[in-house]
């Protein structure tokens, strides 16, 4: 195929770019390749096929269960849907804590089997030396500082970080420790208003919020909490743009009422 004919897929030049042009980035969460398909459609810049698949999709009560198997499989399905935005895959816990040799090999597996075009993972400085290796070879990692989901157990409960000054200071030393490390963008999750200004306004490379109020460079929220799909729990930060847990249940209401009625299938919709 000519490279004219490509569509052409947005790359981690482009989220820079938009960082220093003062544009707003704008990433969903997608676990399948239909919701992928609609977010492209839609274009949004970025889709990251969150760990929180664990939770929304495979009815966990954490993301700590999440295997690599579960995060190739359902990658694989988005990168099948979408052709503009860039993927980035959520490293599952464990799979680049143990050694870097293995976060490299597992980080590597997103972008060889499963067509994201970068990696997530979660933690501070301790992370720094992984996400040196992973960038030089070639692997693009999107940061996560603030509320880190799989430390759920270590932070005592889903909480907003950063709030004493000490947490405050770690967390900016954090982000401009991977900053220096290679990471080309940082997601800030339930982190004060105020110290996500700060940390935005420090670093070079975008960050994207959530939870993290309107100063940050990108937005980012789970599409299941946005969409109103997801009713277990609905943090604070979510803001529900339709109902669709309600609407789906509508719809399929309609649909048991017209089959116990012999109202469907009608003519429309049978073979003569
Ligand atoms: O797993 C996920 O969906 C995430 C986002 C909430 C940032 O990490």
């Amino acid at each position: 195929m000519s490279t004219q004919n490509k569509i052409s897929r947005k790359t981690i030049l482009d989220i820079k770019k938009m960082k220093m042009q003062g544009e707003k980035i704008t990433v969903l969460t997608a676990y399948d390749y239909g919701m992928a398909a609609i977010l492209d459609e839609s274009d949004i810049d970025i889709i990251l096929v969150g760990d929180s698949l664990g939770m929304v999709v495979l009815g966990y009560d954490s993301t700590l269960p999440v295997t690599m198997e579960d995060m190739l499989h359902h990658t694989q399905a988005v990168a099948r849907g979408a052709h503009k935005a860039m993927i980035v895959a959520d490293m599952p816990f464990l799979s680049y804590q143990v050694s870097p040799e293995a976060a490299l090999a597992n980080a590597g597996r997103f972008l060889k089997e499963a067509d994201a075009q970068a990696v997530k993972l979660e933690g501070g400085q301790e992370h720094a030396e992984i996400v040196q290796k992973m960038t030089i070879s070639g692997i693009p990692v999107m940061a996560h500082l603030g509320l880190t989901p799989q430390s759920v157990h270590q932070l005592g409960g889903y909480k907003v970080q950063g709030k004493k000054e000490d947490a405050a200071e770690k967390m900016m030393q954090d982000a401009l420790i991977l900053e220096e490390a290679g990471a080309f963008s940082v997601v800030l999750e339930c982190v004060p208003e105020k110290l996500a200004a700060e940390i935005t306004a420090a670093l070079n490379i975008p960050t994207i919020g959530i939870g993290a109020g309107v100063h940050c460079d990108g937005q980012v929220l789970v599409v299941n909490d946005m969409l109103g799909l997801y009713d277990r729990m609905t943090p604070k930060f979510v803001k529900k743009y339709v109902n669709l847990n309600l609407e789906i249940k509508n719809a399929v209401k309609r649909y048991i009422q017209d089959v116990k009625t012999s109202a469907f299938p009608d003519a429309e919709h049978s073979f003569k």
